[in-house]
């Protein structure tokens, strides 16, 4: 068994097969595989061949300098022209583009005829503040539709944008200007957020006090709060409304720089990741439109990603825009102002495609299915999720109360650096395990290595990795070649190590096990977080489950569970012991947790990634580290003070 590299233990053989008649219709039919393999750079020149191209590639893919990609060399397009004008002389210029729902309940419906106007008018705004091609803008906004404009217009004007999350703290923000030495910092006086104002404007001020490269800052109008004015600052409105509509967009090299995203390592210095035009453009096009089985003159999309997210990138903006999609964008959170505003949503728009995280799903399981049943949601007809490994539990819940049991669920499985969807399901094509990421995407390599980089077979697990370079992938890290090949290219030579864990199970479906740093080892026996969490929200008592290794005398290791229960389910005596059992019995006694925590909260990210690292500081009694990017600083105090009394304990 310690041959292994992750131990292959939670089962599940529920299978879902699509409707037949989503599987007739559907945009991917099964020969798309077949495709693929014949040919897979030929299947890629297809797939880009959804673009509009100024000057048509010479070579698909040049991978001499590896692990530096070009994709379809030699080849010119206009992103901005790819997303908006084309459908527009293409006759679909009445068509929306957006329904925006802001927080407080105000509307916007953007046509492609509006959003072109708006896009030209900001690229003509961001020549007049001398932004070209290749100057980087930081995009610290809201989600309102002058994120995307703002984004629109970078790529139009071939200005590299970097969006920070909204979220973030004016720390972040500078440290991400200063890396990529952007000239321009678009912006809003606030947003809106749980039923009021926040402030963004105090938080680049403060940044840009202490970033010389930023010649000046465009401030969009949105909460109409105070806010303090210096030279550097422009109203969008004073600048962009004016501008002339009048904007003719330039061809730019396929592999010209789109975007910088910055994402977390596992050091602290955040890492930008760099995305280019082409090849971006045409793996989110492609996604977007067969994962999602997107039919552009019917659907109604949305997807809950932040644009300050690489989702937000791939799945809002590029993808579906460059599929000429009509989607929802909203702008505040579930719970405002009561916590059925996302079925509200849905019902009010007739949404048909709806792509979330589990984090949320879960969130939704808590609050219980009374806010979802009030609302008309047979709309629904694909639903999809990202961003972790979503549990058979929760899978179950959003196939059986959201979707009615009557949509397939596409469980997408990708990275910022991936750029687009790598691992998913079909929606017409697969049968679909809850909780199962299924298998690489048509034209996508994908292994699982053990140590010795062996490809492990059915029925094992051991480290991810992509074994082919493909059109989205990351250029590299803005700034620092040595960091990219470190990081992604060494673990196994010359190919893109993904840092998470996966097993193949009998039917050679992949599950995804969870960052490889988040792999507990338990008397020699590696066991996942994830598995374990999974087997503690199947149990009817618990809503959502976070689970680390804390180290142990005897075990090397113990596993540590944190748990918040369902609405309804108490405290009660003997809980944790029906909860070890029941772990015990879902995964094998080796999976038993050393303790079990009750807690009100757990410590999220505001992406909602769950900071394991704080939870294994309380775990083995250490003073806790850095929790300076916790969405809600106060949980851990609930967190410590609930341990203190020990309470919970086994
Ligand atoms: C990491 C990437 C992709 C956009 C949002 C996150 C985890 C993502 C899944 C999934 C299991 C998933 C992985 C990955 N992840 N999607 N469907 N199943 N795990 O982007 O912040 O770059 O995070 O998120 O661990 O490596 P990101």
């Amino acid at each position: 068994m310690s041959d292994e590299t992750l131990s292959n233990l939670l089962h599940e053989n529920r299978t879902f097969e699509p409707p037949a008649t989503l599987a007739k219709n559907a945009n991917a039919q099964p020969d798309m595989y077949e495709d693929a393999k014949k040919d897979r750079l030929g299947f890629w020149d297809k797939q880009a061949d959804r673009l509009t191209w100024d000057t048509r590639w010479t070579q698909t893919l040049d991978w001499s300098k590896a692990p530096f990609a070009k994709w379809f060399v030699g080849g010119k397009l206009n992103v901005a022209y790819n997303c908006v004008d084309r459908h527009v002389e293409n006759g679909l210029g009445s068509r929306v583009a957006f329904h925006f729902e802001g927080e407080p309940g105000d509307t916007q419906t953007i046509t492609y005829a509006q959003l072109q106007d708006r896009v030209k008018k900001a690229a003509n705004a961001l020549i007049s503040l001398n932004v070209g091609k290749g100057d980087r803008v930081a995009i610290y906004m809201p989600m309102i539709p002058e994120a995307v404009v703002a984004m629109l217009a970078c790529a139009r004007v071939g200005a590299i944008h970097s969006v920070v999350f909204g979220g973030f703290s004016a720390e972040a923000l500078r440290s991400r200007i200063d890396d990529a030495q952007a000239k321009l910092v678009i912006t809003a006086d606030g947003q809106n957020r749980r039923g009021s104002a926040m402030p963004l404007k105090p938080a680049v001020d403060e940044a840009v006090a202490q970033t010389p490269s930023v010649e000046k800052v465009l401030v969009v109008k949105r909460t109409g709060g105070e806010v303090s004015w210096g030279d550097k600052d422009v109203w969008w409105h004073e600048l962009v409304d004016g501008q002339s509509t009048s904007h003719k967009p330039e061809a730019f090299d396929a592999e010209q720089p789109l975007f910088i995203l910055y994402t977390s390592g596992t050091t602290g210095q955040p890492k930008g990741i760099l995305h280019t035009s082409g090849g971006y453009l045409t793996q989110a096009a492609f996604t977007h439109f067969n994962v999602f089985d997107l039919k552009p003159e019917n659907d109604i999309y949305w997807c809950t990603a932040d644009i300050g997210w690489v989702t937000g990138h791939s799945y809002i903006v590029y993808g579906p825009l460059a599929n000429g999609a009509t989607q929802v964008i909203y702008e505040g959170t579930p719970d405002t102002p009561h916590k059925g505003r996302f079925w509200e949503i849905i019902e009010k728009y007739g949404v048909t495609i709806f792509y979330t995280a589990p984090t949320a799903i879960r969130t939704f399981m808590k609050w219980g299915k009374e806010f979802p049943d009030k609302h008309n949601l047979k709309t629904l007809r694909v639903l999809g999720s990202v961003g972790e490994p979503i549990n058979p539990e929760a899978w179950m819940w959003y196939r059986e109360v959201i979707g009615g049991n009557n949509c397939p669920i596409v469980d997408t499985w990708w990275q910022t650096e991936t750029g687009a969807i790598m691992i998913s399901p079909l929606p017409g094509v697969t049968a679909c395990k809850p909780g199962s990421a299924m298998r690489p995407l048509p034209g996508i390599g994908a292994e699982i290595f053990d140590e010795e980089a062996n490809a492990v077979g059915n029925g094992h697990g051991g480290y991810l990795v992509l074994t082919e370079p493909w059109p989205a992938m990351l250029r590299g890290i803005w700034g620092d070649e040595e960091r990219f090949r470190e990081t992604y290219w060494s673990r196994f030579a010359g190919k893109y190590f993904a840092g998470d864990g996966a097993k193949w199970d009998e039917d050679g479906a992949i599950w995804l096990l969870g960052r490889v740093d988040d792999v507990m080892n338990i008397s020699g026996h590696r066991i996942s977080t994830t598995e374990v969490e999974s087997a503690l929200v199947s149990h009817p008592a618990i809503a959502e489950a976070a689970v680390v290794g804390a180290s142990d005398e005897t075990t090397g290791q113990g596993i540590v569970a944190f748990v918040i229960l369902r609405s309804g389910s108490e405290d009660g005596e003997g809980l944790v012991k029906q909860l070890r059992d029941h772990v015990a019995k879902e995964i094998g006694p080796i999976a038993k947790p050393r303790q079990i925590m009750v807690v009100p909260e757990l410590p999220k990210t505001r992406s909602g990634k769950i900071m394991r690292r704080l939870l294994r500081d309380v775990a083995e009694n250490r003073s806790m580290g850095d929790a300076t990017t916790l969405a809600d600083p106060t949980v851990m105090n609930l967190i410590s003070q609930g341990l203190a009394s020990g309470k919970s304990e086994d």
